[in-house]
């Protein structure tokens, strides 16, 4: 592949109705997905697991980018290849998450995403062992008197510091503001939240000077929080999603990639696909997803080699409802 400018890369990754898989899982937390399936989380383990989807036969075509966790972009397939190699073949770019997690603010319930120290020399060998994009992910909740105005800023300023140092490393960066499901807050609490933060993430990008042509946006959709009593429908998620992205996000910008956040992949797919057939939008609308995407899979493997062809297959059928989703054509009917 000839990709010459971060813009060619951005919109390469999302290019017809193509999405990200987010396998990025740190150890704590592939350890959880393990642990549901009775699975011990060895190194070889997750290297098994991550080889059988990044080689199921819907990643080509379907995923025009994957997410690694460090650990895995220095892995090697069983048979020796690198897992950058296989993910090459499939005609997907492969991409890094770089943020080192979260850190509170003070006594307070609120966090700050970590790893802007030493960044710049961590990019520059993510860079050599192949990686073309990477992601930084800021987490925000609702709650009472939060998100806090001081959270925002100092998420969404950290989130520009990053892509700038990104792209002078020539990756394209995976700007992730996510507002958590987590709670019992209203549609309209998430559409309030997730406003103030696109609003002061893309005025922080323009700041810094971050070519936004270069840049993937990666969001929550605005949902009911998850214990909310009246979830608001698929029409509503959809709706309300898109008139909070086309008030704050730059039409140049060339993908938007939504994270799954909790949802079930049923839910992920129909809000994709329902937004998409609404259309009247400029960049890509599509998916970053890591447990709707895996979940299916995971649950077909269950750590055994005997299902490791059902487990691609269970890949290989997300990733294709999600691209037709991602190109608005996905229909109920084709998940039976
Ligand atoms: P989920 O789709 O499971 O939310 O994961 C996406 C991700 O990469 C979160 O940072």
């Amino acid at each position: 592949m000839n990709l010459n400018s971060l813009s060619e890369i951005a919109s390469y990754i999302v290019s017809e109705g193509k999405g990200i898989l987010a396998a990025d899982e740190s150890n704590p937390t592939c350890t959880k997905r393990f642990d549901s399936i009775g699975v011990e989380s060895t190194e070889e383990n997750r290297r098994d697991y991550r080889e059988l989807l990044f080689r199921a036969e819907g990643m080509k075509g379907n995923i025009g980018g994957v997410i690694l966790f460090d650990e895995t972009i220095r892995q090697s397939a069983a048979d020796g290849t690198s897992l950058v190699d296989v993910i090459n073949s499939q005609g997907a770019l492969p991409g890094i998450k770089v943020d080192k997690g979260l850190q509170p603010i003070g006594d307070t319930e609120e966090s700050l995403t970590q790893g802007l120290e030493g960044l710049d020399e961590r990019l520059k060998e993510y860079f050599e062992l192949g990686a073309k994009f990477t992601k930084w992910r800021a987490v925000i909740t609702i709650g009472n008197d939060m998100p806090s105005s001081e959270a925002i800023s100092a998420n969404m300023g950290a989130l520009a510091d990053y892509a700038k140092i990104v792209q002078n490393n020539n990756m394209v960066p995976m700007v992730e503001p996510e507002v958590l499901m987590d709670g019992n807050h209203s549609i309209e609490d998430c559409y309030d939240a997730t406003s103030r933060c696109l609003e002061s993430l893309f005025s922080s990008l323009s700041e810094r000077g971050v070519d936004i042509k270069g840049t993937i946006l990666k969001p929550n959709m605005i949902t009911s929080g998850s214990n909310y009593s009246n979830q608001a429908d698929v029409d509503e998620v959809a709706q309300k999603t898109l008139d909070c992205l086309k008030t704050y996000v730059p039409d140049d910008l060339p993908g938007i990639t939504f994270l799954s956040g909790g949802q079930s992949d049923l839910d992920a797919t129909a809000h994709l696909d329902a937004m998409n057939k609404i259309g009247g939008f400029n960049w890509k609308l599509s998916f970053s997803y890591g447990r709707a995407l895996q979940q299916p899979a995971l649950k077909a493997w269950m750590g055994k080699v005997e299902n490791a062809s059902s487990a691609q297959e269970a890949l290989s059928h997300r990733a294709l409802m999600n691209k037709l989703a991602s190109e608005g054509k996905w229909d109920i009917s084709l998940e039976s």
